[in-house]
């Protein structure tokens, strides 16, 4: 059965910080944001503006009717869940209008839960060819001020329909998962922000990238020749140009120079935005459908997702004839230009701003213009009341 991505649609808050400025006042110099990590602007969420949230106005933006009835499963992937117990997908679902007769469930591992909800909902579909599943990344990338991981945070959901017959990407079923227990970067549950050793964790996402790629290729007998292009976990672009190099490394340097012309395409969204977590990798490969010129028909594109702690997995799909018409550039576009820059004074105070810890009831400031179709607006008796206009 034929099994992939039917839609593809993103949501990111409506203000930003431009990594130069960013850089003068910590004193750095801007081609270490731009250049060294890859960074032009960083996302930053307002506390209207949670997973639950984000994800919802993600969904909002490719969901139809048809989709509404279809949906019997809504997989919720993210690392920045606002509940330990109800799940994200609940008030998604509720969100978006999706019917009632559906399963709603949050998946957990770092930046992977997307990539588990995409297993999933492929299973879920090969069982049930007649229904749709939404399946969520969405994530709030917050390190702290004046820290290691700074310039890398961000904010943003992806949202995608997985139905049999998709119109965007077929998924193949033969992909290759690893799994090793190391710390590189994890939350404990008393911390808003992450433990990382962020060389250690480069490392380790290339080494993994590597043993799963070989793995991949032995099972399939596909080589990198096989591939139009490759998309992979961007915690900052920089890191998909170190994945390419790593990847072609005992090959022709003419493979490295074919994966970079691609490349530029699948980070221009992500340069944008910063790190979405589960969502990263997504907006990669939206952004390279969106953004590069028409692949033929069948073009092949390689996946890495890695979540630190660590699960990886490299796996693949080949384009439907016309994908391009079932995007939504212009709309992505608008999402990112209509956003305002926040000047450093601003984008420090919001970073240190919170959501009650005592369980206080609290109403939310929102800049009325453009916060997106949905946005928390209270919290009342700790019960989340978000607003859908
Ligand atoms: N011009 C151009 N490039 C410059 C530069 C300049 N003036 N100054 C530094 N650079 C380059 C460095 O050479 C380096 O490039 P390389 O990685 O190709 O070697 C890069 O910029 C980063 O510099 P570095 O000194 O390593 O930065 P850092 O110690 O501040 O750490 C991260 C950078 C990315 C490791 C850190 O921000 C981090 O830990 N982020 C979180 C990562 C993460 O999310 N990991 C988990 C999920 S996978």
């Amino acid at each position: 059965m034929d099994i992939g991505i039917d839609k593809i649609g993103f949501y990111t808050p409506n203000v930003y910080v431009d990594m130069e400025k960013l850089a003068e006042v910590r004193g750095v110099d801007p081609a270490k944001y731009t250049i060294g990590i890859g960074q032009e602007k960083m996302a930053i969420a307002p506390l209207y503006h949670d997973s639950v949230s984000l994800a919802a106005n993600a969904a909002l933006s490719i969901l139809d009717d048809e989709d509404r009835e279809k949906i019997d499963f809504v997989l919720f992937g993210s690392e920045s869940g606002v509940d330990h117990s109800k799940s994200g997908a609940v008030w998604v679902h509720h969100l978006t209008g999706i019917q009632n007769e559906a399963r709603c469930v949050e998946l957990k591992h770092a930046c992977y839960g997307a990539t588990a909800g995409i297993k999933m909902a492929m299973g879920h579909v090969a069982l049930n060819p007649d229904k749709k599943v939404l399946v969520l990344g969405a994530d709030i990338a917050k390190y702290g001020l004046n820290t290691g991981g700074e310039p890398t945070q961000g904010a943003g959901a992806v949202a995608m329909v997985i139905s049999q017959n998709p119109r965007i990407l077929s998924l193949d079923n033969d992909s290759a998962p690893l799994t090793r227990n190391i710390s590189d970067f994890w939350r404990p549950l008393h911390s808003d922000v992450p433990v990382v050793d962020g060389k250690f964790s480069n490392e380790a996402y290339l080494g993994m990238l590597k043993d799963v790629w070989k793995a991949y290729s032995k099972k399939t007998q596909r080589e990198l020749s096989d591939f139009e292009a490759m998309c992979f976990h961007l915690p900052y672009t920089k890191m998909g140009k170190k994945a390419i190099q790593a990847i072609t490394e005992e090959v022709d340097e003419s493979e490295t120079k074919r994966f970079m012309e691609s490349y530029h395409s699948s980070i221009f969204y992500n340069k944008q935005v910063g790190n979405v977590y589960t969502g990263s990798l997504y907006l990669s490969l939206l952004s390279l459908l969106e953004q590069a010129p028409e692949f033929k028909e069948d073009a092949r594109i390689g996946l890495f997702s890695y979540g630190s702690g660590a699960v990886g997995e490299f796996f693949s799909g080949v384009l439907k004839p016309d994908y391009k018409k079932f995007l939504k550039k212009d709309a992505h576009e608008s999402v990112l230009d209509d956003r305002r820059e926040l000047s450093i004074e601003e984008y420090e105070t919001i970073l240190q701003q919170s959501l009650p810890k005592n369980g206080d009831d609290i109403d939310i400031d929102n800049e009325q213009v453009n916060v997106g179709k949905a946005y928390l607006s209270s919290i009342k008796g700790n019960v989340r009341n978000y607003t859908v206009k």
